[in-house]
């Protein structure tokens, strides 16, 4: 029996991308298992989860802003790493049993991708979070090797190559190369930033206070950074900063484009930093071989002609930028031996 359960579990090892905006959870066998918002809804002053535990993921992120009095929806994640260690675990573990379809004495072991630039001891909380959450071995990846295996980057090869991943909370550039990181660079400028920057545009040019929400919406319906063929406007709702009242107004693609030029430009700047650590054989690999653009921020149309422009390097974006990550980490589980010097475990961390 033992031998059968422990048969069992080894097929269900988990690969997850606990990202600042979303968490995906994946496995060799079934692919992108869940893909959920990594927000959790608790009672206003506690941790505890509301409606018996649904409270987390898709159902939470309806509620963002939009709470009653009693309630707090929470994004436990903040700029990559872990803000609130005990919602981060009630998060974890509803994912993984949601992921083991309730069966909870599953132990699985899991891969987890965490930003390159973290400290030990956010590294520690990962690792004891996915421990707390169910987790009977947990290792982690630094989110790039992870990207770069999820989108089939030669990463172990002797040829350069370059992903940057624009997530919700940091943005990742790496350059890698025989199974290393060649150069790193971590910025915490990213999707949140760019909605940022879309509330205070609005504030100033509109008068017009609205939502990280509806900031985000603005974004993904008619953001962009690169001049678009068809210029397009949306109609939003806010208060008025003044009269305080509720009142719309048309936003049109130039403005927000230009509200987006000095968060797009902080990123830029990590690609050109990175760039600048790299050897110079690294750099002729790269202008064969380009930039390999993922995470959901990479979704922003124009984004890799931006790239490409600003660098001088062939810039692409992944068909699937939003599963690159949670790809790479279950490919790790298919060899956890052959992949050990990616891996760090808890024992590495004293
Ligand atoms: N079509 C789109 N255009 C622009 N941005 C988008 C689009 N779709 C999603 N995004 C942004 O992508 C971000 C989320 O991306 P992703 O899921 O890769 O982040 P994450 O992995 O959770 O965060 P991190 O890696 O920083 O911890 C959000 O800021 C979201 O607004
Ligand atoms: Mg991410």
């Amino acid at each position: 029996m033992a031998w059968l359960l422990s048969r069992f579990s080894i097929s269900e090892d988990l690969g997850i991308d606990l990202g600042t905006a979303n968490t995906l959870v994946a496995s060799r066998e079934r692919g992108i298992i869940l893909d959920e918002p990594s927000v959790v809804a608790v009672y206003k002053g506690t941790n505890e989860v509301i409606l018996d535990g649904m409270g987390v993921g898709e159902e939470a992120y309806r509620m963002l802003g939009k709470t009653p009095a009693n309630i707090e929806a929470v994004r436990p994640l903040k700029g990559g790493v872990i803000a609130d260690f005990e919602i981060t675990e009630k998060l974890l573990r509803y994912f993984l049993r949601k992921a083991h379809e309730g069966r909870s004495w599953v132990r699985p072991r899991v891969v987890i991708s965490v930003p390159s630039g973290i400290t030990t001891v956010e590294r520690r909380a990962v690792i004891n979070s996915a421990e707390r959450a169910g987790a009977r071995k947990v290792y982690l990846v630094d989110e790039p090797m992870a990207a770069g295996l999820g989108v089939d980057l030669p990463i172990t090869e002797a040829l350069g190559s370059m992903v940057v991943d624009i997530g919700g909370g940091t943005t990742e550039v790496a350059i890698l190369a025989l199974g290393g990181p060649v150069a790193v660079k971590s910025v915490k400028v990213a999707g949140d930033d760019l909605d940022e920057a879309i509330v205070d545009f609005v504030r100033n040019a509109h008068n017009l206070q609205i939502g990280p929400q509806t900031a985000e919406h603005l974004k993904i319906t008619i953001g962009s950074a690169a001049p678009m063929e068809q210029e397009k406007s949306l109609e939003v709702a806010g208060r008025d900063t003044l009269s305080l009242r509720p009142r719309k107004a048309i936003l049109n693609s130039e403005e927000i484009r230009e509200a987006l030029d000095p968060a797009l430009r902080g990123i830029l700047r990590a690609i050109l930093d990175c760039l600048e650590e790299a050897p110079p054989e690294i750099a002729s690999d790269l202008l064969e071989q380009g930039i390999v653009l993922v995470g959901g921020g990479a979704l922003l149309p124009g984004l890799a002609s931006f790239v490409e422009q600003e660098t001088g390097l062939p810039s692409r974006v992944d068909a699937e930028p939003l599963t690159a990550v949670a790809r790479g980490t279950a490919r790790f589980l298919e060899d956890l031996d052959l992949y050990a010097s990616f891996l760090s475990e808890g024992e590495d961390l004293a």
